[in-house]
């Protein structure tokens, strides 16, 4: 059940800003993980901040026990000296989960602490709307406590199967909704998943040609074990109105495998993944930046057909309303991308 319509929008706590209508235009093609305790990692954020499109500190899982409070001093401080809104990058925290010691001071201690700079909450193993309803009051409550202008956005991870079960419910819970990420790690030892890797694909997950029965090797072909999820994910986010995202590859060793499960995210209709190692910032950025020759395709079909109407041949290509729509999403990126990067601006000519 979400609130009626008319009161959908009314902020939850008298003094607490209004709900956005629409979320905010950002590149958020990728997230990179930074475990705030960590000093050197730390001092060096400023200079993070460029590379990324937005920097997420890790209180949650991969954080110490031990760790935890001063992952949560840490990214305050970071908060706090580095300009992450000058450069155009998202300041996003992930919290522990409601369940955890860790979670009230998590939260009461992050919004006090980081005044204006904090743009998204991620909230992990969420399992149902009531996970998001609950957060949606607390924040509403702590943000007139510390008199937020802007409110802070909410960002779910999708790392349980019961969370799989309720996506839809979970997209349509609030407005403060920004988007989803795949869990795949949490998600795998949830679901009783026979792995022992952090997303990516496996190599005994895939399709046996027919036995013709000549004694000859069968070909053998991968699956990607994601596909039924994100897809489903994809379907709940866009629905929804928010971004849905593909969530960590753990392999930092194996960047043509991330390469290629970001990729069939970003086909699928992902806005981003996450970084969980420099090396994989490049990747991320790579991927979810529309590839140039497809850019050029899709301005002739936008020149060739300015409204959509009527239908269109392009190199033997049947161009209709629907494709215009497809040409219109990328060129939009792609925009989105070229004022923030010359260097694409340059390769898309735009
Ligand atoms: C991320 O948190 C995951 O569990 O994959
Ligand atoms: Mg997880």
């Amino acid at each position: 059940m979400t609130r009626p319509p008319r009161s959908f929008f009314e902020p939850l706590a008298l003094g607490a800003p209004a709900p956005m209508r629409e979320l905010p235009l950002r590149l958020e093609r990728v997230i990179h993980f930074l475990p705030p305790q960590i000093e050197k990692l730390r001092a060096n954020a400023a200079r993070t901040a460029v590379e990324v499109d937005v920097l997420c500190g890790n209180l949650e899982d991969a954080i110490a026990p031990g760790d935890k409070a001063a992952a949560r001093a840490g990214f305050i401080e970071m908060a706090r000296e580095v300009d992450f809104a000058a450069h155009g990058t998202g300041l996003w925290v992930r919290i522990n989960g409601a369940q955890s010691p860790w979670h009230l001071d998590d939260v009461s201690e992050i919004v006090a602490g980081c005044g204006e700079a904090l743009d998204v909450v991620m909230l992990p193993k969420v399992e149902g709307p009531w996970d998001i309803h609950y957060m949606d009051q607390l924040l509403a409550v702590l943000e007139a406590r510390h008199g937020r202008k802007r409110p802070i956005l909410l960002h779910a991870i999708l790392e349980t199967a019961q969370g799989v079960v309720n996506v839809e419910a979970i997209a349509l819970a609030s407005p403060r909704l920004q988007g989803i990420s795949l869990g795949p790690a949490d998600l795998a030892a949830s679901r009783g998943m026979k792995t022992t890797r952090v997303g990516g694909g496996h190599p005994s997950y895939g399709v046996l040609a027919d036995n013709a029965g000549d004694g000859e090797p069968r070909a053998f072909i991968q699956q990607d074990i994601w596909h039924y999820t994100l897809a489903r994910m994809v379907d709940a986010c866009v629905a929804a109105g928010i971004k849905p995202f593909y969530g960590p590859f753990g392999a930092i060793d194996d960047p043509a495998g991330c390469e290629q499960q970001f990729r069939n995210a970003f086909l699928l209709g992902c806005a981003g993944a996450w970084s969980l190692h420099p090396s994989q910032i490049a990747i991320a950025k790579r991927v979810f930046s529309p590839d140039p020759a497809e850019v050029a395709f899709a301005r002739r079909i936008l020149e060739v057909m300015p409204d959509g109407a009527g239908v269109a041949m392009i190199d033997g290509k049947m161009q209709d309303d629907a494709t215009w729509k497809q040409a219109k999403g990328m060129v939009d990126l792609a925009r989105q991308v070229a004022a923030k990067e010359p260097a694409m601006a340059a390769a898309y000519g735009l």
